[in-house]
């Protein structure tokens, strides 16, 4: 309520033009539209290599994807934030988030392979990669994640397109959306003693990665043996 308030203030000391405003940021969903395009093809490219690796063998390296794209107001405060002028040229060109995909994986090695099998793609570029798994943040935050571009045909030709995908394990996902919101909740300054239990929870959660391999490996080698003595 507040907030109209505020608004209306505005518009009456300021000759403010709403006809204006809603005009330019329809401009500015237009201008993103091609990053939904972008989504659409890194989500069919992935599924594509989740079931061929189902078909071949026999394991999906994928358990979920997730994707979202920034809205207008989020890309606005970055370019704010990070102390650019606000315009859809400079979104385009700073901004390397505003397409978004998470990946969660089973295992630490499903992400590695996933990683491999993108970078081979002859369509896709690896602009950046950031690999907070061999080098986590110091509050425990995991994952990989990699700045791609993926061309995009229009009426008009091909464009580059910038996407972020952020590769983790189910732990580690599950340990960053518990961190991310406590984060918020205490408004970006939580209590010391909170940080120092969730950095156990992300060696606990890595534990946990750690040990579900070795289980796994152990009943794979139990199948191929097991195969072998049929076969014998
Ligand atoms: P921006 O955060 O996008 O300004 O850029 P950056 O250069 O810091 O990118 P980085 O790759 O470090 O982080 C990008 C995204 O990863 C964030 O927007 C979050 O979604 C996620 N992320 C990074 N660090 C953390 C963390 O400590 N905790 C959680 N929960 N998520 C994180
Ligand atoms: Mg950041």
């Amino acid at each position: 309520m507040e907030s109209v308030k505020q608004l209306k203030t505005y518009i009456e000391n300021n000759n403010f033009n709403l006809h204006e405003i809603s005009n330019e940021l329809n401009e500015w969903k237009n201008s993103l539209i091609i990053y939904n395009f972008a989504l659409d093809e890194i989500n069919t490219k992935l599924k594509i290599l989740n079931e061929e690796f189902q078909f071949i063998h026999n394991h999906n390296p994928i358990e979920h994807i997730k994707s979202r794209i920034k809205d207008p107001k989020g890309i606005m405060q970055k370019l704010h934030r990070k102390g650019y002028p606000i315009t859809i040229e400079n979104a385009k060109k700073y901004i390397h988030d505003i397409a978004g995909v998470r990946i969660t994986c089973s295992f630490i090695s499903d992400i590695y392979e996933i990683y491999n099998i993108i970078e081979k793609q002859d369509d896709i570029k690896v602009i950046q990669v950031k690999d907070y798994i061999q080098n986590p943040k110091p509050n425990g935050y995991k994952s990989l994640h990699l700045i791609i571009s993926i061309p995009v045909f229009l009426s008009t030709g091909m464009q580059e397109v910038l996407v972020e995908i952020q590769i983790r394990t189910i732990a580690m996902d599950f340990w960053a959306s518990l961190e991310h919101k406590i984060y918020y909740k205490f408004d970006k300054s939580v209590p010391a003693h909170l940080l120092s239990e969730l950095k156990d929870a992300a060696d606990a959660a890595h534990g946990l990665d750690v040990k579900m391999k070795k289980i796994k490996d152990s009943v794979d080698i139990f199948q191929t043996i097991g195969k072998n003595q049929t076969l014998i």
